[in-house]
């Protein structure tokens, strides 16, 4: 459909977690005109569900170089070293320009920040706040910061596609809006600065801790209209997801790695630590390790879960430090003071995304990304824990920072009309949760040729069918949130199959079961898409 209604601005932001309102935040600080778009409330992406903290050397004796190391081990030899550098050399001021900003963080009885330390961290570098309860706290501040300046958003707002000009650049992006007054139903945002900041993938998946908006919009955007995109074969999952039974579908509740750095155990079905000797540092190995040393033991023991021991905690630690976790716990009829928690891993987070230098921008002349949608480089083949929230407020910054210094602003967009993408048929809401069995089942923690292909089938009969029925009826599900969802979720997963598919190596959290070696050889190197190279 058209857009019935437009707006226009200097910057449209699309997002509104630690990057997006980050970047808007900023943008307004420089003069330019932004305007947030968001597809449910200001505060219900993934920002808000982070628990453990956000990394930056800013403990006594930490450096942004041990951070630095730290960051490209866990990268498994793909970080690009440069963009691993701006963002732990920025990243201390970062943080302390987010607290000017109202963000409060748990500090210490000597009145510094408490910090506390994650899988693959040599040293204590993650600040948190509220306990466990960090991205609540982070997304609190920047919503109420948005709002005191007045600046424009539209929530419930999903993003369609881009709008680009005669010469393939951008020119703003399309909405389908419910509820929103005068801005409902379909409707354009026009400008020549786009930053996509849409969060994660992770629903993708059937279990997952992503909440139910993460469904890949922003890179299925940018996908449609031809940008590159990068890595996406590599999907955290995260190691310690507490575990609700073997059909448990949708956003799961997280127990954070924080509670390892704090001194938790992971356990078998005997009660035995088996992570000790499987790595230096144990429980706190880099997650993929640990993902992977506890689905390998789940398999030898047949065990649908393994456990996580903090009973040495005591209540008062639990109730002071770990608050969230502890009520979740609780209210799944688990308490952690007196019993060990069943945690199995699930689908964390897309170290892969939007491909952007280290500017932020795209392969499309005003398109930006920024936050779990993009990639940076940063993350290589598997991202350090908290160094996402991190990655969303540097960037974001420096994509502001870019937009103002080159003027990009100034330029007024003549937008072509709505693009058509008939390559991309709406899928039916029903599609989302066949997806979701076919991904978990063929391209979860562990991928094999065979799971890959099988899955590469599934998802390649949905799209014919898709395609046949319109063909032959001239549509083919009735265009909605669901079904645009949907329709983004086999978009990406489509692509992030035949990224795993390619790759036959074992490299940070992409593992195949027929290729169990990193292979530096050949596959030192990055797998980079880009689809309708006639649009950009
Ligand atoms: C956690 O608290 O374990 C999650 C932190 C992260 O994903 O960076």
């Amino acid at each position: 459909p058209a857009p019935g209604w437009s707006i226009a601005a200097d910057v449209v932001v699309v997002g509104s977690g630690v990057a997006g309102l980050t970047a808007a935040l900023r943008c307004e600080a420089a003069g330019l005109s932004t305007v947030v778009v968001t597809k449910a409330r200001l505060d219900d992406g993934s920002t808000r569900w982070a628990q453990g903290g956000i990394a930056a050397a800013l403990g006594e004796g930490d450096t942004p170089g041990q951070h630095l190391d730290d960051t490209l081990v866990a990268g498994a030899g793909l970080c690009d070293e440069e963009a691993v550098r701006l963002l732990v050399t920025e990243g201390p001021d970062a943080v302390r320009r987010l607290i000017e900003t109202g963000a409060r963080f748990d500090e210490s009885s000597e009145g510094g920040l408490e910090l506390t330390r994650e899988g693959g961290h040599h040293r204590r570098r993650i600040a948190h706040a509220g306990g466990d309860a960090t991205g609540a706290e982070i997304s609190r501040a920047l919503v109420e910061a948005v709002r005191a300046r007045g600046m424009r958003t539209v929530e419930n707002a999903l993003v369609l596609d881009l709008l680009t000009d005669a010469e393939g650049r951008t020119a703003g992006v399309t909405l389908h809006v419910m509820g929103e007054g005068q801005h409902d139903g379909v409707g354009a945002v026009h400008a020549p600065a786009v930053v996509l900041a849409t969060g994660g993938m992770g629903q993708v998946f059937s279990a997952t801790t992503n909440p139910s908006v993460s469904t890949g919009d922003g890179v299925a955007l940018a996908l449609r209209a031809g940008a590159e995109v990068s890595d996406l074969e590599f999907v955290q999952f995260h190691p310690t997801v507490l575990f609700l039974g073997p059909d448990a579908e949708g956003q799961q509740p997280l127990v954070s790695e924080a509670v390892r750095g704090e001194g938790a155990h992971l356990v078998d079905a005997d009660g035995v630590r088996f992570m000790v000797g499987q790595h230096e540092l144990a429980e706190l190995a880099p997650r993929d390790i640990v993902a992977k040393g506890i689905t390998r033991r789940m398999q030898e023991q047949d065990a649908e879960h393994m456990y996580l021991d903090a009973r040495h905690f005591g209540a008062e630690m639990w109730e002071h430090r770990f608050p969230t976790i502890l009520a979740a716990c609780r209210a799944h009829g688990i308490d952690p003071v007196t019993q060990p928690v069943p945690v199995a891993p699930a689908a964390h987070y897309a170290s892969g995304g939007v491909r952007t230098d280290a500017h932020g921008r795209t392969t499309v002349p005003g398109l930006y990304a920024c936050g779990e949608v993009a990639c940076t480089g940063v993350h290589g083949a598997n991202r350090l824990a908290s160094n996402s929230l991190l990655e969303g407020l540097v960037y974001a910054e420096r994509i502001a920072a870019d937009i103002a210094a080159t003027g990009l602003h100034a330029r007024v967009p003549q937008p072509l009309p709505y693009p058509e993408i008939p390559e991309h048929p709406l899928q039916s809401a029903e599609a989302r949760f066949t997806i979701q069995r076919i991904m978990t089942g063929g391209a979860g923690v562990l991928r094999s040729a065979e799971s890959l292909t099988k899955a590469a089938d599934q998802l390649q009969r949905l799209h014919t069918d898709a395609r046949e029925a319109l063909a032959e009826h001239g549509k083919t599900a009735e265009p909605g949130v669901d079904t645009w969802e949907a329709t983004n979720l086999l978009c990406v997963a489509r692509v992030l199959v035949a990224a795993a598919r390619l790759r036959e190596e074992t490299r940070g959290c992409h593992w195949r079961e027929d290729h169990p070696e990193r292979d530096d050889t050949a596959w030192r190197r990055h797998i980079v898409v880009r689809l309708n190279p006639d649009r950009s």
